[in-house]
């Protein structure tokens, strides 16, 4: 019985009748009751249907001894990484053995991205500024901006800013190198010692994370170093097992030395180059997609140049662009209902344009806000950005469900940005509870002290998954990615099976360690 397939809920709600009518009429005992919706919840749970493999079982229930020991542990001491803000957890998740499991499992592909969150910010400070032509300005807000040029740029009137100053020469005049470096970092991310100090509310938060890629953005649109940024995007992930990526992207200019500007064309290219550049050295890699996104702040007369520009893209480079999206903090910016004339376009015009929306990445229930969700499926969305409120819908959860569209659940992403505090009270946990398609990934890993996948599947493992999630469950998240991919069906064939082959690895790796 496919308890997940939607044709199988009339017969689950038949046999629970069932069940209760024979416990009324003490056909049952108390105990074949509570058996009988143990296992029910079991089968419904998210992996609930896969049948494990005896080598698979015995790595479940190593798995399992010692997620439960971890929890068991933190039911007494009540420090419990989950329940926690991830800046405070992080260090404690890297001791959790769990973890280190989760970082050897082959996560599949990371479907959730945006373009500059991605690689580990030291990288940034430590390499990046360091090249030569960098140029600093500073802001009387107290942040810098960047820029590569030779020789040094004069300062625009219109520009919010200091003189531009050569990094190299500026850093021979700090008293620290070390701490001037620091206080880079601390520009690039969001962690802080007292995150709930500094960020006292969503929109506080909001305006540095979006302050962040502002900042970013003349160290990473930089030609040679955006080439670099995508290369090292793909070694990161490669490195935390994971094999395919779909990044929503802005292909805002990137430039050269001398001033000279590429345009959309270039960058997509760019990442189609290094992609396959990057797949010669690593074959088990499968590549990139891109989902370009543009910024729901803007009005809809932009947005509409963006979505023919989507689908100008998408002619060009079938295989490299994915579809479009709307990016920025829902609660601030346009419905999707506001941009409905921009996204009819394609359909109205005959032609193609997958959306993969955010929607749903808010805490304001039955707002027009929260009413992306409903839109989003109704322009045929691909997957659901977030979809953090999807659990407060049951219509358009039960039609999404029965319309396999996945939502992408980024944990610490929605604890960092204040959707939720202790990720054990995440509502995807109700989802994750009834087998919703869905898959895990981690938004800006970057930008939150995170690297890859791993610390996201430890949240989903651990704090939304309960107690009982166990190997299925990550099996299925896997797969989950795969599937759920825009892949071609014989890259996703091929794909399927180097994962398996990785898996089979992991599950001798786990059961012999
Ligand atoms: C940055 O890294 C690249 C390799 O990725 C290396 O060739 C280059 O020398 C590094 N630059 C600095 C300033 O560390
Ligand atoms: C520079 O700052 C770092 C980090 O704060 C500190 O560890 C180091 O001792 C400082 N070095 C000097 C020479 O003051
Ligand atoms: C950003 O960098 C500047 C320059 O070093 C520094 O003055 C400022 O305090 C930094 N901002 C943060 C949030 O650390
Ligand atoms: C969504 O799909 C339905 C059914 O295929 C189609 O009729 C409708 O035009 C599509 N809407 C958009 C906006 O693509
Ligand atoms: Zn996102």
């Amino acid at each position: 019985m496919a308890v997940g397939d939607p044709s199988g809920w009339p017969t689950l709600n038949f046999l629970l009748l069932a069940v209760a009518v024979s416990f009324l009429g003490s056909a049952l005992s108390i105990d074949e009751v509570r058996t009988h919706l143990l296992m029910k919840e079991k089968m419904m749970r998210l992996g609930g249907q896969l049948v494990l493999n005896t080598q698979e079982e015995q790595a479940n229930e190593k798995l399992m001894a010692i997620k439960i020991a971890e929890m068991t542990k933190a039911m007494k001491t009540l420090v419990f990484p989950p329940s926690m803000h991830f800046f405070r957890a992080k260090r404690l998740i890297e001791k959790s053995q769990v973890f280190n499991i989760l970082r050897m499992m082959p996560k599949g592909a990371a479907l959730h991205l945006h373009d500059f969150g991605i690689v580990s910010m030291d990288w940034l400070v430590k390499n990046v500024t360091y090249r030569p032509h960098c140029h600093i300005c500073f802001t009387p807000r107290g942040t810098v901006q960047f820029k590569f040029a030779d020789p040094t740029p004069a300062t625009l009137m219109t520009e919010d800013c200091s003189k531009w100053i050569l990094l190299e020469d500026y850093r021979k005049q700090v008293q620290n190198v070390t701490e001037f470096d620091n206080s880079l970092l601390r520009n690039f991310t969001l962690t802080t010692q007292d995150p709930e100090v500094t960020y006292l509310d969503q929109n506080v938060v909001w305006a540095k994370f979006e302050t962040i890629f502002f900042t970013i953005s003349g160290l990473v649109h930089y030609a040679p170093v955006f080439r670099d940024y995508i290369l090292r995007s793909l070694e990161e992930f490669y490195k935390d097992n994971v094999l395919y990526l779909e990044v929503r992207a802005m292909l805002q200019p990137v430039y050269e030395l001398n001033g000279e500007i590429h345009d959309k064309d270039w960058s997509v290219k760019t990442y189609k180059d290094v992609a396959q550049m990057f797949v010669q050295t690593h074959p088990e890699f499968i590549g990139i997609k891109i989902i370009y996104s543009d910024h729901r702040s803007k009005d809809v007369s932009l947005i509409k140049e963006s979505i023919r520009t989507a689908m100008d893209l998408r002619t060009k480079f079938p295989n490299m662009v994915a579809g479009f999206d709307l990016v920025g903090h829902e609660d601030t910016g346009h419905s999707l209902f506001d941009y409905k004339e921009a996204l009819m376009i394609p359909v109205k015009q005959g032609v193609k344009l997958p959306y993969f929306f955010h929607a749903g990445e808010t805490d304001w229930h039955g707002t027009s806000i929260d009413k992306n969700l409903l839109d989003a499926v109704i322009l045929n969305t691909t997957r659901i950005g977030h979809g953090f409120a999807l659990s407060k819908h049951p219509a358009i959860r039960a039609f999404s469900q029965k319309k396999d569209i996945p939502i992408e659940v980024c944990p610490i992403s929605n604890q960092v940005l204040k959707l939720v505090s202790d990720l054990r009270n995440h509502p995807v946990a109700t989802l994750m509870a009834i087998g919703q398609p869905m898959v895990i990934s981690s938004d800006d890993p970057a930008v939150f002290g995170a690297r890859g996948l791993s610390y996201d599947f430890y949240e989903a493992f651990m704090g939304i998954g309960g107690m009982k999630a166990d190997l299925r469950t990550l099996k299925q998240l896997a797969m989950n990615s795969i599937r759920y991919s825009v892949l071609s069906e014989d890259k996703k064939t091929a794909l399927m099976e180097t994962w398996e082959k990785r898996w089979k690895k992991f599950i001798a790796d786990v059961v012999t360690q």
